[in-house]
């Protein structure tokens, strides 16, 4: 549905002289001149279909000799639309209007000595445009303008207003189009690099990020599968030992009921040996051996579920294990060092579904928010001039819970470090940002964090951050992908 507004403002083409040209605007800004062709029907033609050409100049002389020569012009198969303005005020109003303007014929002298000169002003510093051929048209010979108002104003060229001839005037205006054109594609061009550029930039960040995780991966779970090999028989050897060992004790036992009275040298030896206590903790002694096989076992598969490989189908997993094994991996950093105490981490655990998600990625994820706290722990340890927060505990507190629309779960990642200055805010995220010296950080973790949270799994990952009180990380994870 197209309405006809804005009729006057847009006083296209010398009306007068083109009959059966009607100006119809859509709904939307854009523009559509309807022209009658030979065949009686009407020809739609949009923005994108015609050169716009803006007139500026307070004679409607000028007007009226430009429209003439360049109302039937075409540059490269395509019409003009001609746009009129009668003072530097009305040029500003219509140039808002049409920032596809390709040049702009512009008076100097209207309602002020330099009211064009504004208009340049405008175009090139508020509308930030660059792309516009804008030249200039003095009124008299002796006005050209001087040599530093074309560098300064970045103007394209001048006229003579006396040049309005239609051969000057139809060069004029393929030189300015052929320039628009060009600069133009360039624009474009250069947009599209920049894009390819920064998607390129990303894709080699992601890439060296999943390598290197994925050698690490492979490493750490060729590792975990090696011990799996002696665990097994350690395993296996615990049980024999445990039936072994009943046995002798029935052994012995059997002998102290026939013999209740051994030789003196026999009674002395199981005094020596403490045999009662031998035959107490020895049981003891194997239970423990066996609570410690199952916990290596359960670090040989808390290993192997932070390194899972990520099918490229993104499956239903239990994200309390990915953050169990993240911790696990970590555990050697979170112990005391020579410079600070134990970092404490703190699980409140909420009753979360299983998530449709790639569990290895996350993992990174939750690795590489959890590594910041603990390197800026580091940090202000090492850093003398904030002895408040050597007295501090140093906590991490990892908290879950289905957000109220049973849609999305909430993964908290609290530390009590120094928190985020204000000024570098705004940056954590960005690629390559770290403070951290050359070797401690490469700025990648947060970035890639955030892509693998809101690109691979549709979620958020925001924080808030309190200077002297801490840095807590949200990562928002939808619970079904198809939701
Ligand atoms: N918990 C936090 N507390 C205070 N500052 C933080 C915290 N987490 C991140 N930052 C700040 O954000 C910056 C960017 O973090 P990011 O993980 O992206 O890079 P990095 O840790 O510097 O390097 P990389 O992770 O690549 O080794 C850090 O250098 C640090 O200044
Ligand atoms: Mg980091």
């Amino acid at each position: 549905m197209f309405t006809n507004h804005n009729k006057e403002t847009l006083k296209l083409n010398n009306l007068e002289n083109i009959e059966n040209t009607e100006i119809i605007f859509p709904e939307e800004d854009e523009e559509i001149l309807f022209v009658e062709d030979d065949t009686d029907t009407y020809v739609q033609i949009t923005d994108k279909d015609t050169w716009k050409i803006m007139i500026v100049d307070d004679e409607p002389a000028v007007h009226q000799a430009t429209q003439l020569v360049l109302q039937d012009f075409t540059f490269e198969n395509k019409p003009v639309t001609l746009i009129s303005a009668y003072s530097g005020k009305e040029a500003i109003e219509l140039l808002n209007q049409h920032p596809q303007t390709a040049f702009v014929l512009l008076d100097v002298v209207m309602e002020s000595n330099d009211a064009g000169l504004k208009v340049v002003k405008y175009i090139r510093e508020r509308l930030e445009n660059k792309l516009v051929r804008i030249i200039l048209r003095t009124g008299q010979p002796g006005e050209a303008p001087e040599e530093s108002i074309i560098i300064d104003y970045d103007i394209n060229d001048y006229k003579l207003k006396v040049e309005l001839d239609h051969h000057r005037l139809i060069t004029t205006a393929i030189t300015a189009l052929r320039a628009y054109r060009y600069v133009h594609s360039l624009e474009e061009r250069t947009l599209e690099l920049t894009k390819t550029l920064q998607e390129l930039k990303r894709t080699q960040i992601q890439i060296l990020q999943s390598e290197k995780m994925a050698t690490l991966g492979n490493l750490v779970a060729g590792v975990a599968h090696e011990v799996n090999n002696p665990l097994g028989f350690i395993k296996g050897s615990i049980r024999n030992i445990e039936e072994y060992i009943e046995d002798l004790f029935s052994h012995i036992e059997c002998y102290q009921k026939i013999y209740p009275n051994p030789e003196e040298k026999i009674s002395k030896n199981a005094k020596d040996i403490d045999l009662e206590y031998l035959n107490e903790d020895l049981p003891k002694l194997l239970f423990s051996m066996k609570i410690a096989t199952e916990r290596i076992e359960d670090i040989s598969t808390s290993l192997r579920t932070f390194c899972r490989s990520d099918t490229s189908e993104k499956i239903n997993c239990n994200i309390h294990k990915g953050i169990d094994s993240t911790i696990l991996i970590l555990k050697y950093r979170l112990k005391a060092n020579n410079i600070r105490p134990t970092i404490e981490v703190v699980k409140e655990y909420g009753n979360l579904p299983h998530i449709e998600c790639f569990l290895g990625q996350l993992n990174q994820v939750f690795m590489n928010i959890i590594a910041n706290a603990i390197d800026v722990f580091d940090i202000v340890s090492a850093n003398q001039t904030l002895p408040e927060f050597k007295a501090k505990a140093y906590k991490i507190v990892i908290k879950t819970e289905v957000f109220t629309d049973n849609t999305t779960v909430i993964i908290r990642i609290k530390d009590n470090g120094p928190g985020i200055p204000e000024e570098i805010k705004s940056h954590i995220f960005d690629n390559l940002f770290t403070t951290k010296s050359v070797g401690q950080g490469t700025g990648l973790g947060l970035a890639i964090a955030r892509q693998i949270v809101e690109e691979n799994h549709g979620g958020r990952l925001s924080f808030n951050s309190t200077l002297g009180e801490g840095t807590e990380f949200l990562i928002e994870l939808p619970i079904s992908s198809y939701k």
